[in-house]
């Protein structure tokens, strides 16, 4: 049994966000065998600029890369806004286009508002084109709910939902290693 490192990222950057309790029920309900951790806010990166990437990759971008890379797997968790994926997040992934980072990492995307489906699939074909492999699409039924990420964790259904994730993420971990550890 190998340790799946899960990189929970969000696109929001609100206190109480229900993308980030969302990815935080996610840190209490990990399996033994997995971990869950963010990286750094997302609004602690400059904004893209490839001026910048050719002189000198800033620290921030060189960790946010880093975290990326190192991760077995990759949980994506964003708001839509006017139809948009939220800027923090894209302005993130633009950083990784120039790197190695998330070619081929199994991703999924979570949809904490299902009524919004512009942004979702517009962040899918991005992380798509981007060369991530996105292996799970999952709808998590929050609106109107008012949960924190103990409540999400507490509720049977929201719970079978996020550990489905996790489980989807394990295997296809194990099947791009050939098969379980
Ligand atoms: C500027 C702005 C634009 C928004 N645009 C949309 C939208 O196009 N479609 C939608 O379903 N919700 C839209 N919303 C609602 C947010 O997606 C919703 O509040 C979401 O739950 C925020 O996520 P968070 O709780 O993680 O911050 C918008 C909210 C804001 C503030």
């Amino acid at each position: 049994m190998t340790l799946m490192r899960v990189l929970a990222i969000s696109g929001s950057l609100r206190e109480s966000s229900s993308n980030t309790s969302l990815l935080r029920a996610l840190v209490t309900l990990a399996p033994a065998d997995t971990t869950v951790h963010f990286s750094a806010p997302l609004d602690s990166l400059p904004f893209f600029n490839s001026d910048v990437e050719e002189a000198r990759l800033p620290q921030s971008v060189q960790a946010w890369r880093q975290d990326v890379g190192l991760a077995d797997a990759i949980v994506i968790s964003s708001p839509e806004y006017a139809h948009g994926v939220s800027g923090v997040l894209k302005n993130a992934l633009d950083w990784l286009v120039g790197g190695v980072e998330i070619n081929g990492k199994p991703v999924s995307v979570l949809n904490a508002r299902p009524q919004a489906s512009v942004a979702h699939g517009a962040l899918v074909e991005t992380l798509r084109v981007m060369g991530a492999r996105v292996v799970d699409q999952t709808a998590v039924p929050l609106t109107g709910r008012k949960l924190d990420h103990s409540g999400i964790a507490a509720d049977p259904e929201l719970a079978a939902l996020l550990q489905a994730v996790l489980s989807t993420l394990r295997q296809s971990t194990e099947d791009a290693a050939g098969g379980p550890a």
